[in-house]
């Protein structure tokens, strides 16, 4: 039997607390976030090997079946990132807002919010405290504000965010949600994004004392390739996910014909390329 690595979840302190108790409606309300999918905390590494702090915005659609953030088409996006730094291991992931945004603009209303920051904060603090974090990527504007709302309080790990490297670049999907159904300024967009994100690579290389990997920068080309959206790590997974669960994106969808039922339903299809025996008739 092959032997398979999987993440163990919150098993220790600080972060089972934090997992213990998190803030509900009265942080998040419902109108303006899926509570209903439950929080979604993180990805990664919480056993003290950490070396950079991944932020990302908000759970969707694969996240919510597989309980770790950013393991879909953003999650792909963000493990090539990090593969060509050189960190094929060594990261944690928080997003912004531990619930899925309900409804276009909620997430910008909720950027400065107090009390989302306060038990946010206390993931940073937890993370810092733990692990011996040489750098931060902020991917999108809510995931840097986040940051740096974090870097003004009074946390515990305030003094040591202050002298990390801070890297932000745009988020992954922007393209595609900026765009729409525009292809054509889908790929002008991205080509735009992957400039910024080839910066952004050579300042995480430059911050980075213990990459897991050193392996030659090759920066982004106008578009992702097949070999710049990696799996997700088995070990970043919850014990017993299907592999297919690592793969590429569009197995989970919501889906629904009003905007009730598809926030109620999510849609996990094992895709067409896992063999499975014919049906019996
Ligand atoms: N999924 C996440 O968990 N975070 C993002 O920022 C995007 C998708």
């Amino acid at each position: 039997m092959a032997k398979i690595e999987f993440d163990p979840g919150y098993v220790s302190e600080p972060f089972a607390s934090l997992c213990a108790r998190y803030p509900g409606r009265t942080v998040y309300p419902p109108k303006d976030f899926r509570l209903e999918w439950g929080p979604i905390f993180h990805r990664g590494r919480l056993d003290g090997t950490s070396r950079v702090l991944v932020i990302g915005q908000d759970p969707a659609a694969h996240e919510a079946a597989v309980r770790r953030i950013l393991v879909g088409t953003a999650g792909h996006r963000v493990q090539g990132f990090l593969a060509k730094a050189g960190l094929d291991r060594s990261y944690t992931m928080l997003n912004a807002f531990l619930y899925s945004v309900y409804g276009r603009n909620a997430g910008s209303r909720y950027a400065k919010d107090e009390k989302v920051a306060a038990y946010r904060n206390q993931w940073l603090d937890a993370l810092l405290l733990t692990s011996p974090i040489e750098a931060v990527v902020a991917f999108g504007g809510l995931a840097a504000r986040a940051w740096k709302l974090y870097a003004k309080s009074g946390s515990a790990q305030v003094s040591r965010a202050k002298k990390l490297p801070f890297i932000h670049v745009p988020h992954p999907t922007y393209p595609d949600s900026a765009a729409g159904d525009d292809e054509a300024k889908e790929r002008a967009l991205t080509a735009e994004m992957l400039e910024k994100w080839n910066d952004g690579l050579r300042a995480l290389r430059s911050a980075l004392g213990h990459p897991d990997s050193l392996r030659a920068l090759r920066p982004y080309g106008q578009r992702f390739t097949p070999r710049e959206l990696p799996p997700i790590p088995a070990f970043d997974l919850p014990a017993g996910c299907p592999a297919w669960m690592q793969g590429e994106d569009g197995w989970a969808v919501r889906s629904g014909a009003t905007a009730g039922e598809k926030r109620r339903t999510l849609v996990v299809a094992v895709p067409s390329s896992v063999r499975l025996p014919p049906p019996e008739r």
